[in-house]
């Protein structure tokens, strides 16, 4: 199958309307259209259609028991694909909706079990993107859409990366340049009595509960407790993973870099190249490896945004090992902490 990849402005007043019908004439047909958002690139398809999620799935090799969420464009086509909509869920979607949260709900019939992975739950959210609103509509209204990458690899945040992974495998590509954001929506749980964080994001806990409350962290993310079980079908598969190990150092800055300068030289030493992953602070004291920065420790937004771009640059260099430093677990923090340590095996040494 040949890929078209169609450049598309990001500016509302300037959208080329001829490219958006002709890629929502393909969602409508039951086709895939990859398409940017806020967050990561996704890749889309009619999430009303059983034979179009079943595209997505083979597209990504990705198992049909991880169930996908389905983006709307406007508030009111929500009750039709869910059965209840709770009252949290309105105060959460009024404040961060067109953003990156996803709310799951228990469904409503018209859903199919091949989108929500055989779950009777849905996940839902609308996208802060032109490009992605304007395709929803022109595609029906609903479009189910994990991210466009390849089961378990980085999640794509530019169109090269999606063409990467899925030229060949789907007819059109739009291309709206870098994302904002760089990491996935922040998933909550709303079918439940208590509201539940099921993948951390760019929307932090303490946001949510400025607006509603009480909201807990589901158990299954606690990375020391292997016995639980997360609750997004999603977050218990390797991901994230980039081709070489990689390996995160924690502890106190000078102790850290140290600590990466004796591995990197280590590893020189034994015929292997390592990759090293800084930020704008601390580039300059590492003398060892491939160096990269992830963006700067004074603005978090920075590393998320560029931290799948850098596992992605290291694969194509072939490097065969990567240390990197580690993030505070506060604000978005967490949510690249939660991607670090998937991509990483949960491998993280102290300084
Ligand atoms: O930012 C995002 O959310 C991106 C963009 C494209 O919107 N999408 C995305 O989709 O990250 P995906 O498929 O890569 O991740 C969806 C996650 C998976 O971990 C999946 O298991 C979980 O959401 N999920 C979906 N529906 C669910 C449900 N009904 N119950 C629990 N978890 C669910
Ligand atoms: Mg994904």
């Amino acid at each position: 199958m040949k890929t078209v990849i169609e450049k598309i402005s990001n500016d509302q007043k300037i959208l080329n309307q001829n490219k958006i019908a002709a890629a929502g004439k393909i969602i409508q047909e039951g086709g895939l259209v990859a398409f940017p958002t806020e967050t990561v690139y996704g890749l889309g398809a009619d999430a009303l259609n059983p034979e179009a999620s079943r595209k997505i799935y083979e597209a990504k090799g990705r198992p049909s028991d991880n169930p996908l969420i389905v983006h709307i464009s406007r508030m009111e086509d929500l009750t039709a694909i869910v059965s209840h909509v709770p009252r949290q869920a309105v105060k959460l979607a009024q404040r961060f909706w067109p953003g990156p949260l996803t709310m799951i709900f228990k469904k409503a019939k018209q859903v199919p079990l091949q989108t929500t992975g055989g779950l009777d739950t849905v996940a839902v959210r609308m996208p802060d993107h032109p490009v992605a609103l304007a395709l929803i509509q022109a595609g029906g209204g609903y479009i189910a859409a994990p991210s466009a990458n390849v089961s378990g690899r980085p999640s794509p945040t530019l169109a090269e990366h999606v063409a990467q992974d899925m030229e060949g495998r789907i007819p059109m590509i739009l291309d709206g340049g870098a994302v904002g954001i760089g990491i996935e929506s922040t998933i909550v749980d709303v079918s439940g009595d208590i509201p539940m964080i099921l993948r951390p994001g760019f929307i932090t806990l303490e946001m949510m509960w400025e607006v509603i409350g009480e909201v807990r962290l589901d158990p299954g993310l606690a990375e020391d407790d292997p016995s639980v079980r997360p609750k997004a079908p999603g977050m218990k598969y390797k991901h994230y993973a980039p081709k070489a190990e990689l390996i995160l150092i924690h502890g106190a800055q000078e102790k850290v870099q140290q600590k990466i300068n004796d591995l990197t030289q280590e590893a020189e030493g034994s015929g292997k190249t390592a990759g090293v992953i800084g930020t704008d602070e601390s580039c300059g004291c590492y003398c060892h490896g491939i160096v990269k920065s992830i963006g700067a420790r004074s603005d978090e937004a920075t590393v998320a945004r560029h931290l799948y771009a850098i596992l992605r640059e290291f694969d194509q260099q072939e490097v065969d090992i990567i240390y990197s430093e580690s993030f505070s677990s506060s604000g978005i923090g967490q949510a690249i902490m939660n991607r670090m340590l998937k991509a990483a095996g949960h491998q993280i040494i102290e300084a």
